[in-house]
């Protein structure tokens, strides 16, 4: 099979309609717009994949972390919001994704990654364990969010938390 041309680059203000995937991401509007704020704070890197001018994945890394226990001082970059679209799935574009999250997380002098995956993900979690990440902890994965008509919402997905070594 033909190699797909896939161009990654950081994520653009413009770009944030095309986070939404055509509306199934829409509940997430404010979420990724604050991400977009704290990425010009230098507080996280938002990168996205195209193919042919489309964008079909994303990642973001966050710098700072919201939830001290996690930090153990050794300097930890949390990788979040990582997704392919279906039809790109399964050509190597998450991989090259992540690669690029562990390299701005490497020139930042950052030494740990770490990402959550839902229990049941078998397929995601497969992927980060071949790529170096280990499953170190089991986590609730309950946190809420404000949804694009305001309502504040709650999630509850339990899930591992993996690590890897940068
Ligand atoms: C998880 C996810 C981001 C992976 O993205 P992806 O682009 O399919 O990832 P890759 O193509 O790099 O790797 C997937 C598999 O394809 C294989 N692969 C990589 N390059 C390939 C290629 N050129 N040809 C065929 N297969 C390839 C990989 O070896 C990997 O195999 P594995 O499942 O045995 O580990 C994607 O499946 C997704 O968006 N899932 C839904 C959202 C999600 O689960 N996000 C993660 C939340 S924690």
């Amino acid at each position: 099979m033909k190699a797909l041309e896939v161009f990654i680059r950081p994520a653009q203000e413009d770009d944030l309609p095309a986070l939404e995937w055509g509306g199934e991401y829409r509940r997430y509007r404010r979420l990724y717009q604050r991400a977009m704020r704290e990425a010009h704070q230098g507080r996280r890197a938002l990168f996205v994949a195209e193919v042919g001018g489309e964008i079909v994945g994303q990642i973001f890394v966050q710098f700072v972390c919201n939830r001290p226990e996690l930090n153990d001082k050794s300097s930890t970059g949390y990788i979040q919001s990582f997704r392919i679209k279906p039809p790109f799935r399964n050509f190597g574009i998450g991989t090259r994704l992540i690669h690029q999250a562990e390299d701005v997380l490497r020139e930042r002098g950052f030494h740990q990654a770490i990402i959550a995956v839902a229990q049941q993900n078998r397929a995601a979690r497969r992927l980060y364990e071949r790529l170096g990440y280990t499953v170190f902890a089991e986590d609730p994965g309950q946190w809420s969010y404000v949804d694009d008509h305001g309502q504040l919402k709650y999630v509850s997905e339990p899930n591992y938390l993996l690590r890897k070594q940068l």
